[in-house]
């Protein structure tokens, strides 16, 4: 009962390729170099018919044989309405929709936890297409038990299952199953819970000036809304941000706290500013969340000529925010190496000096 429950919840259509016409008869498939014949109904062997493909007679290249129209090495352009006739009258006899394409190939499938403890769900896709309608079983298995899988309202290659339990040391096993009317493939997922765990990015990232203070941002944020227990299971941040006009970016890891003022910001620089989450104990780090711009305070009109000068005054790192390694394994997706604090400052300010310098001699 359970496998019912399941093989019915999600089987989901891949691709609509093409529209079954109301005119046909009968659909027929045929695979991609293969050869394909056509029965015209179910005439006798020495009835001589025509056949017409979206309307125009079939040219002679392919072979007839009594009521059979014989198609080899086809290919997608072969896929059409085919219409046959009996010689003698002119009544179409027999309207088939020739549809070519593939079997499917073994779908790859990822799993994540963005709702932990709840549940998890699962995606699926086809490495190519198949051309033709392509359906997916999905089995769940956990501890020689079948679990409920229900489809996703949206996305219409994934599943969501419920964890059965917290902390089991069980391994999930997820079976996926591409179907279409010339073969299936199967394959399957093995993984433990922890593995999975993946939030969703933090959320409403703000970075706000602080007044009279031209090295300071202040930056907050929200967990992410779909994290369920944020009291029980909590979340660790990672912080980078960094000046338009430089790579590099510098980071801090943050926990128990959803805001962090930077306090080493280049004065009236404009900063790029990204925020990560990540369970304290399990799983990976979350994506970036969605960039965010601010500039700190400055002091206003700025005369020009000085702007070097500030920058140059206030040049010196505070050690006040401390930069922590990124831990490499599990790091953020597309983070860059932990920036070398000391080295950055030396030559921010060796091209400072070598600035002040020519323009002394000038
Ligand atoms: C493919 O699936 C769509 C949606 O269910 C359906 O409308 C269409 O007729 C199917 N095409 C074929 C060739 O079966
Ligand atoms: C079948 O057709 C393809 C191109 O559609 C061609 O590359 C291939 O050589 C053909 N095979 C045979 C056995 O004719
Ligand atoms: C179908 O495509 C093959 C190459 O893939 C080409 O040789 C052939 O002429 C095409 N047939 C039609 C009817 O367009
Ligand atoms: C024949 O008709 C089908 C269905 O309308 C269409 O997808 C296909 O491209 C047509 N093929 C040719 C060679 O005209
Ligand atoms: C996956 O499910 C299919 C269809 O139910 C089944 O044929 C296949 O054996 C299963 N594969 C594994 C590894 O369980
Ligand atoms: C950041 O600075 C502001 C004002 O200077 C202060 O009110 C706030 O508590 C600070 N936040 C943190 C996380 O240190």
């Amino acid at each position: 009962m359970a496998n019912l429950v399941t093989s019915l919840c999600c089987v989901v259509l891949a691709a609509v390729v093409v529209a079954y016409p109301r005119n046909a008869d009968r659909i027929q498939y045929g695979r991609i170099g293969s050869d394909v014949t056509m029965q015209c109904g179910s005439l006798d062997n020495d009835a001589s018919v025509s056949w017409k493909m979206n309307g125009t007679y079939v040219k002679a290249q392919h072979s007839l044989e009594g009521p059979r129209l014989i198609l080899t090495n086809v290919s997608l352009n072969h896929t059409g309405l085919y219409t046959c006739f009996q010689k003698q009258d002119d009544d179409k006899h027999e309207a088939i929709f020739l549809q070519i394409g593939i079997p499917p190939l073994e779908p790859t499938i990822t799993c994540r936890s963005n709702t932990y403890p709840q549940g998890f769900y699962c995606s699926w896709h086809q490495q190519h297409s198949t051309y033709i309608n392509t359906t997916f079983d999905v089995e769940v298995q956990h501890n020689q038990r079948s679990l409920e899988v229900k489809k996703d309202l949206f996305h219409k290659n994934r599943c969501h299952v419920r964890f059965p339990e917290v902390f089991s040391s069980f391994p999930y096993k997820v079976n996926v199953t591409a179907i279409n009317a010339l073969g299936k493939a199967s394959a399957t997922k093995t993984f433990e819970e922890s593995s999975i765990v993946k939030p969703d990015p933090p959320e409403r990232v703000t970075a706000t000036p602080i007044r009279f203070n031209p090295r300071r941002l202040e930056v907050s944020w929200h967990s992410p809304a779909t994290w369920p227990d944020i009291d029980n299971f909590p979340l660790k941040y990672f912080l980078r941000y960094r000046p338009l006009i430089r790579e590099q970016w510098q980071h801090v890891e943050l926990s128990d706290t959803t805001s962090h003022n930077i306090t080493d910001a280049y004065a009236g620089k404009e900063y790029i500013i990204q925020v990560a989450a990540k369970d304290t104990e399990i799983g990976t780090w979350s994506d970036w969340s969605v960039a965010v711009h601010a500039t700190p305070w400055i002091e206003e009109p700025v005369p020009v000529v000085s702007t070097t000068e500030v920058e140059f005054h206030t040049g010196i790192m505070t050690a006040e925010t401390k930069t922590s390694p990124m831990p490499c394994s599990n790091a953020p997706q597309k983070a860059e190496p932990p920036v070398g604090g000391a080295a950055t400052v030396i030559t921010f300010f060796s091209r400072l000096l070598l600035g002040m310098l020519l323009l002394l001699l000038m």
